[in-house]
This record gives C-alpha cells, sequence and structure tokens, in this order.
C-alpha cells in the first residue's frame, strides 16, 4: 500500500450480511480509507449498523448517499441483480465503485458498465477478494516474474457441508430486517445459477487471476443426493490446459486449492474458509534455484486489504490489484460458457455467448 496523507471517504450501501460481516470492518479497519456513510432502505439496520460502526452519516436512500458530496465512493453490498442499476448511479454520481462479486446477471448488463467504465474517469474494482489472499497473490507474482510459460492449471472450490458450522462462529451475529430490500422471487430457487454465480465467480476468477484469459470451456455437471459438482474443461489463451471443479457441497472440510505447472517451476496451493482470514498454505518450486518458496502471509484480512487496494488505485493511481470490469466481465462469459456447455456436451467459445446463465 502506497503511504497517503488522507484516508478515502467510502459509502456502503446495503447493511446486509456482506457488509455486517465484511464491509464495515474492513472501511474501518483499513490505513487509507474511512466508514463515512452507510445506507439501507431498512431503517432499523441502518440504526443498528450506526450504533456500532457510527459513520459520519447514514442513509435509508441511495439517492441521498450518492447526493453527498464528500462520498467519494461506494461498495455496492446488495444482491447480485441489483450490481449493474447501482453501481452505474454511482459512476454517473461521479463516484468510484467497489462492486460485489458477481459483477452483474447477464452478459449485456455487464457490458454496457464496462462502456460506462470508458468513458468515465473513475475507478472500478470488482470484490473478488481472494485477489487479496496473501498466498494467492504470492502464486500471482511466482507466475508472473519466475514460473516461465504455463502447461497447465488445475483450481477446485468445494462448499462444505459444515460450512455453516464454522462460518457462524466466526463471523459477527449477523442482524437481518424484514424491511431488507430483496429481488422479486426468490434468486437461490435456481440452485444451479445461484452456485455459479456465488461460488463458481470466486473460482473462475482465481483461475483467470493465476492462468489469464479463458478462451473456451466444455463441462460437465453432475447432481445426487444434494450435491452439485461441475467438472470443466478450460482453454487458456496461452495455450495451456485447464481444469476446474466446483462442488457444492462435499461431505469433508472446506476444500478449495490450485495446481500449477510451468517451464521452471510449478505451485501448490491450499485455501481455507475466508471466514479464517488464514492465508492460502501456497508452495513455489523454482527449478532455477531448486527451492521451495512460501510465504506466511500474517495479514489475511482480504476484504480490509482490497479496501486499501481499492483506495490505493484512486488516491495514488497505484495499478489495481483487484478484479477490473473487464475481469467481472469475462467471469460472467465463463460461468454463461460453462451452463451453455452442460447442456450441450460441447466446447463454448466464451466470445460467441450471450446472455444470462439458464
Ligand atoms: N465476497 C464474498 O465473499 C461475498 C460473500 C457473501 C456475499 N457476497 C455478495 O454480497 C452481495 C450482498 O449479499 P448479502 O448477503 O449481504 O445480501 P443481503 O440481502 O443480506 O443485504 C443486502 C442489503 O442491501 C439492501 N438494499 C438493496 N437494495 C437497496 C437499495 N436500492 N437501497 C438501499 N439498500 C438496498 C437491502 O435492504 C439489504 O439489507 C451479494 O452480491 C453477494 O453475492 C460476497
Amino acid at each position: 500500500m502506497t503511504v497517503t496523507e488522507r484516508k478515502l471517504r467510502i459509502g456502503v450501501l446495503g447493511c446486509g450480511q456482506i457488509s455486517q460481516a465484511a464491509h464495515f470492518e474492513a472501511c474501518r479497519k483499513a490505513g487509507n480509507a474511512e466508514l463515512y456513510a452507510i445506507c439501507d432502505l431498512a431503517e432499523d439496520l441502518v440504526a443498528k449498523m450506526g450504533a456500532i460502526h457510527e459513520p459520519t452519516a447514514t442513509y435509508t436512500s441511495y439517492d441521498l448517499m450518492l447526493a453527498d458530496p464528500n462520498v467519494e465512493a461506494v461498495i455496492v453490498g446488495v444482491a447480485d441483480q441489483y450490481h449493474v442499476a447501482m453501481a452505474l448511479q454511482a459512476l454517473a454520481a461521479g463516484k468510484h465503485v467497489l462492486v460485489e462479486k458477481p459483477l452483474g446477471v447477464s452478459i449485456e448488463e455487464c457490458a454496457s458498465l464496462q462502456s460506462a467504465v470508458t468513458t468515465s474517469s473513475l475507478v472500478l474494482q470488482v470484490g473478488t477478494m481472494k485477489r487479496f489472499d496473501p498466498g494467492i497473490a504470492f502464486a500471482r507474482k511466482f507466475i508472473a516474474e519466475d514460473m516461465g510459460e504455463m502447461l497447465a492449471l488445475k483450481a477446485w472450490y468445494c462448499d462444505s457441508t459444515y460450512r455453516y458450522v464454522m462460518t457462524d462462529n466466526l463471523q459477527p451475529i449477523v442482524v437481518s430486517s424484514t424491511a431488507a430490500r430483496r429481488p422479486a422471487g426468490n434468486p437461490k430457487a435456481v440452485r444451479e445459477r445461484y452456485y455459479l454465480l456465488g461460488h463458481g465467480s470466486h473460482l473462475i476468477d482465481t483461475a483467470r487471476f493465476l492462468g489469464g484469459e479463458i478462451v473456451a470451456v466444455r463441462a460437465r455437471l453432475i447432481q445426487k443426493f444434494d450435491a452439485y459438482c461441475w467438472f470443466v474443461e478450460v482453454a487458456f489463451a496461452s495455450g495451456a490446459v485447464g481444469h476446474l471443479d466446483l462442488t457444492i457441497a462435499v461431505r469433508m472440510d472446506w476444500h478449495e486449492g490450485f495446481q500449477i505447472y510451468g517451464e521452471h517451476g510449478s505451485v501448490i496451493g491450499k485455501t481455507y474458509n475466508p471466514w479464517y482470514f488464514r492465508g492460502s498454505d501456497v508452495e513455489c518450486f523454482s527449478s532455477r534455484d531448486g527451492q521451495y518458496h512460501r510465504v506466511l502471509g500474517a495479514d489475511a484480512h482480504f476484504y480490509k486489504l482490497q479496501v486499501e487496494g481499492f483506495a490505493d488505485t484512486i488516491l495514488s493511481g497505484a495499478p489495481m490489484w483487484g478484479a477490473n470490469v473487464d475481469d467481472g466481465t469475462d467471469a460472467i462469459r465463463a460461468l454463461v460458457a460453462i451452463a451453455r456447455s452442460t447442456k450441450s456436451g460441447d466446447w463454448v467459445r466464451l466470445d460467441q455467448v450471450e446472455g444470462e446463465i439458464s
């Protein structure tokens, strides 16, 4: 993080689960940002979170928060279906945006956001915070600087049936409200779509962050005994081959990680349930020096590091380490292509898909 003289004033939209568990604390702990404002349509949530986190301003109207000239940037922490509309509104009001993952729910709406970001001079970052996991960041640097050409990448993201046993102990007690605004119907009802958007977005972002652009996928989906398993063959633009495993949920501990084979070395990573705030165990073997290399990554508050990275880009012009609007859009393309491929059984090119996951 570049040392700057002042803190970015952030307004958080949404006082729901992710803001309570991550964003409020992240903004308060960040060295270069402050939790200036919070906003939710649910007045009770705003009152309770205002009492705990003591932001300078509280709002029950997004329009009013955006009209506050002191708010320089917003975190969009609302349901996936609202991300693009809320992000567009923030950009139109001249605010920088950190928008939760997935960037949106359709390729077209993400493309509209791409255009809006391009024509603005504002920063938009996507909340795939695993890029700020110090182990994954270490792997990325090793791949870029030491590993040479990539031959193959395997990555897996397997949620555990015991997930809530763990997270309920780790997260603060999350307050809910009957006045909270959620999309009509139940977005979680079609579980294939919900799992791809909610969990697959992390897996794809990690695969792209470490392996580069994905050009085509061929996927199978097996659904048995309340479990969903996607095995995805991946063609990377580099010519490397990939295999992704998204399984919700495995009857074991949280199981997430990656293996990468390269010209001058290899990488093996084990990632923990994020709410432990523990950096991935990553070993990078370099055939140049015959040594394994690893990082401790003591500070693994991904959400805080994500806010600091975002603020650093805005305040100091530092290169964006997080996912940008193109990364977010390409991730949605990959997820739509995976969904299409499970139906046809064929390879699907990412540049030939449109619409949303169906
Ligand atoms: N990065 C991660 O690891 C991670 C983890 C969990 C959730 N998420 C993402 O976070 C997002 C939010 O999830 P959540 O579980 O916190 O949702 P939630 O429904 O619990 O909370 C969202 C809140 O936003 C408010 N809201 C919605 N529209 C509003 C508007 N126009 N004006 C004011 N307030 C509004 C709602 O009233 C609600 O209180 C989702 O996109 C989800 O995918 C990310």
